[in-house]
């Protein structure tokens, strides 16, 4: 309809090969495990919306109570003229940020990257309409993989929302927050939400409400893989498991089979056995300590300037800078 550009990288047959791909890998190893971005079709992304909205999810309002206090200050340290939103969802946080730039008086451009199309169209779509004077440039793509192709004029400020730099094990964590600084030019930006280290209690409520939501948000993985690989798998076959894992400082989100089962997955070509109480891991979401967020971000060349954190210290932003 307007002026949206949507940079298309991954189209739905790519889609599928590389749910294809996984499954295979994931569901054939000893220890089951799939990625945690296969929940995000049209109902795993509602039903994250939400996840958002209960009480015992702290992490978005959070992050939300930082970013409106300190949308302003992040304008002011950085001029950015491009906003660069990795897996930007409905970009809902993101109007802070938005609304921030544009009253200082540097933004252009609007860079949502985001795996699903039809979410990034109509976020892209609705943004625009909102901010006239935006250029609004979508991509669609997997930012593991889709970072080289990022436009916009510079500085740019490329924003990593919610905690989800989480879902990475730490090896790869490390080789993402390696690939941001590669794309950026010395000087340019990383704003990054990172979910902290609290008591497991509050944290395993978080992953584990009260009405349920979760645990369909965990077994809709497994209606993915009935619609694009035509398995056959029984979602109520499989309890929720929210496991707080002390050692690694990351919450594990587990589904658990509750008697002998078997899978048919004639898309992967594949079939799956589970014995009664068999899980498979389908998401990490690791917690960090500030001191870690630093040295992580160091390592990868990026250099802290400011760090905030909700009244109740339960989530960090923090903005950093591209360093030789
Ligand atoms: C969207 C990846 C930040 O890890 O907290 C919510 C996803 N999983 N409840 C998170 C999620 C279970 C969420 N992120």
């Amino acid at each position: 309809m307007s002026d949206v550009d949507l940079d298309v990288h991954r189209s739905g047959e790519d889609i599928t090969e590389a749910l294809r791909r996984d499954v295979r890998e994931g569901l054939s190893a000893p220890q089951k495990w799939l990625p945690s971005k296969w929940f995000y079709d049209a109902r795993g992304s509602e039903l994250f919306e939400r996840i958002t909205e209960l009480d015992e999810y702290y992490p978005t309002r959070c992050e939300r109570e930082i970013l409106r206090r300190e949308a302003g200050e992040i304008a002011a340290v950085t001029g950015a003229r491009t906003l660069v939103e990795l897996g930007s969802g409905s970009s809902e946080k993101t109007r802070l940020l938005l609304d921030a730039l544009s009253a200082h008086g540097t933004l252009r451009e609007f860079v949502p990257l985001d795996v699903s199309e039809s979410a990034l169209a109509e976020a892209a779509e609705a943004i625009a309409g909102d901010y006239p004077d935006l250029t609004v440039r979508g991509v669609v793509g997997d930012f593991t993989e889709h970072l080289g192709l990022l436009p916009g004029e510079r500085p740019r400020i490329v924003a990593f929302l919610g905690g989800t730099i989480g879902n990475f094990l730490p090896a790869d964590r490390a080789k993402f927050l390696r690939s941001v600084r590669d794309v950026l030019t010395e000087g340019e930006w990383l704003l990054l939400g990172t979910d902290l280290v609290k008591d497991p209690g509050t944290l395993v409520r978080a992953y584990d409400d009260a009405q349920g939501v979760t645990a369909e948000f965990n077994r809709n993985v497994l209606r993915v893989l009935n619609e694009r690989l035509g398995a056959d798998a029984d979602p109520a076959a499989f309890e929720h498991v929210a496991h707080w894992d002390a050692e690694h400082e990351w919450i594990e989100m587990r589904l658990r089979a509750t008697s002998d089962t078997r899978v048919r997955i004639p898309g992967a070509d594949l079939e799956v056995t589970f014995t009664a109480g068999e899980h498979v891991r389908t998401e990490i979401s690791a917690k960090f300590r500030p001191s870690g967020v630093r040295a992580e971000l160091a390592e990868a060349g990026l250099s802290l300037e400011r760090w905030w954190t909700d009244e109740r210290d339960r989530f960090g932003v923090s903005l950093s800078r591209a360093v030789a």
